[in-house]
């Protein structure tokens, strides 16, 4: 039996702030159980919720030395459909109201997790083959096991993968600061791998030291080597093209299923789309406010409200989508000045727009089933899982070719009757516009076309699988 531990600052059921969740809690259950022994790490956050907190069972505890003093360092644990979940307790740093809290100190509590990780292993009745890292919250793990872990025989041979699902955000912080928080050796800071000029980068520490890299996506990956993605480190990535990995990400067939959906008063598949679709437009028109015409084109989005998420293309075409047969609904949160014009349009127009600035999961469910078609216009875009949510459900994803949307999108002007969607190339409000039209002209035209790729969309495979038969082949190749 073959071990790999995910380590991750967030995976569902118990925290989600965005996809990362998605992924680092339903990936582990898509390995062949009898081959692959794969558990979970998380911080014990606080803000995880009540009855989840209840059914953890301590492990042990003790104290570690870390940034300057003694502190608490517990491992609790419960078994979820099956898989182990393991989480680091420390209230001092995983206390508060949300995940992420204060800059400088979710550097500080994720180098602590780095650490923290590793730290708790010798004493688990588990020794993973591969510690399996998400984005720059465990960019410390490789470095660490590198340095202070690897005089410990226990580790030997241990190995890390690494997936970046975001290179926007690397855990950058002043170079003295990162080299004081984490410990690690000073010639580590002096030139090289966990910085840049006068800059530390946690991510940074685990492209240099982790056994792989990989990415969500396939365009993605080749995206990050040109400096328009790269973030400042597409040279790095050009130059190790033949160890870095796209691998696209997948959704959890079984939570997202309109066949059986809790959220949902209706279930439909494939075979009953039509009337389910018309059942679920309807009663979102209601909760939501809206007119309630079923010919009406009614468009969604379920997303952070970011600049990576083109929201700054919506915002122009709004005047002139609500001037028409059309209705728009959003569900986000994000940058403030988003939030409010889109509220400010909604308020102006509460029949044609409904705005929801929460986090809202069962909602969030009932806009992918009742729209028509999902807008995702994003600048960049790893992976992308919104808009396989949206494929699953029916409602067909407006996007623009970039990073994973790209790779799972088919285009109507491409592809014809093999399409699933609409998607534009050039960032800019124009190549909206003329997808959304494309999508209008076809929704409007006759509906031949439109229940084609409605049903192409919905027979979509984007279940986990073929992404674990990826990375069991990268995991097989790190310790055979
Ligand atoms: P990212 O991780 O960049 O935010 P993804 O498309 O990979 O984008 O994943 C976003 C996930 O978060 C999807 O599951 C989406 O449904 C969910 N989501 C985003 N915003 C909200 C919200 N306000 N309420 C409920 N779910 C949301
Ligand atoms: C990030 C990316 C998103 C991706 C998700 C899961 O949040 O922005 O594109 O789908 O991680 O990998």
């Amino acid at each position: 039996m073959k071990k790999v531990l995910f380590a991750a600052a967030e995976a569902v059921p118990f925290i989600k702030t965005g996809g990362l969740a998605d992924v680092a809690g339903s990936l582990p259950f898509a390995f062949p159980p009898e081959d692959w022994d794969v558990r979970v790490m998380l911080p014990a956050y606080t803000c995880i919720p009540a009855p989840w907190q209840e059914a953890m069972r301590d492990v042990t505890h003790f104290d570690v030395w870390f940034n300057g003093k003694y502190r608490y360092l517990g491992v609790r644990e419960l078994t979820h459909r099956g898989l182990h979940f393991y989480f680091i307790d420390n209230e001092e740093y995983f206390g508060g109201p949300a995940p992420y809290t204060d800059y400088m100190y979710d550097i500080e509590k994720f180098c602590f997790f780095s650490f923290a990780v590793l730290a708790v292993l010798p004493h688990l009745d588990f020794r993973p083959d591969i510690i399996h890292c998400h984005d720059w919250h465990t960019g410390l793990i490789p470095p660490y096991l590198a340095t202070q872990f690897k005089y410990d025989p226990f580790f030997a041979d241990m190995k890390t993968v690494f997936t970046i699902h975001n290179l926007k955000f690397q855990g950058i912080c002043g170079r003295d600061e990162l080299r004081s928080i984490s410990g690690l050796p000073a010639e580590l800071f002096a030139q090289g791998p966990l910085c840049s000029g006068s800059c530390g980068n946690m991510m940074q520490g685990a492209l240099h030291y982790a056994d792989a890299v990989t990415t969500v996506s396939q365009t993605y990956a080749k995206e990050i080597c040109t400096p328009e993605y790269g973030e400042g480190l597409d040279r790095f990535f050009a130059e190790r093209r033949d160890r870095f990995w796209g691998i696209v990400n997948g959704i959890d067939d079984s939570v997202f299923d309109p066949a059986t959906d809790p959220a949902l008063k209706r279930h439909y598949d494939v075979s009953r789309v039509k009337s389910g679709k018309a059942a679920a437009k309807a009663s979102l028109q209601k909760e939501l406010g809206l007119d309630q015409d079923p010919d009406v084109f009614l468009l969604g989005i379920v997303s952070r409200l970011t600049d990576q998420k083109g929201m700054d293309l919506v915002l122009p075409l709004l005047e002139k989508l609500t001037g028409g047969p059309c209705q728009l609904v959003v569900l986000g949160t994000g940058e403030k000045h988003y939030e409010e014009s889109f509220r400010l349009m909604a308020g102006a127009r509460p029949n044609k727009m409904a705005v929801v600035t929460t986090y809202d999961e069962p909602l969030s469910h009932r806009i992918y089933a009742g729209t028509d078609a999902f807008l995702m216009p994003s600048r960049f875009e790893p992976c992308g899982l919104s808009q396989l949510i949206a494929l699953r459900y029916g409602s067909l994803p407006i996007v623009r070719a970039t990073g994973g949307l790209k790779d799972t999108v088919r285009s109507l002007d491409k592809e014809g009757l093999n399409a699933t969607g609409f998607v534009f190339e050039d960032y800019d409000v124009g190549g909206l516009n003329w997808a959304i039209e494309l999508a209008m002209k076809t929704f409007f035209g006759g509906k031949k076309t439109w229940e084609q790729m409605r049903r192409n969309a919905m027979r979509e495979d984007f279940s986990w699988k073929r992404s674990a038969v990826e990375y069991s082949k990268l995991y097989e190749q790190l310790i055979e």
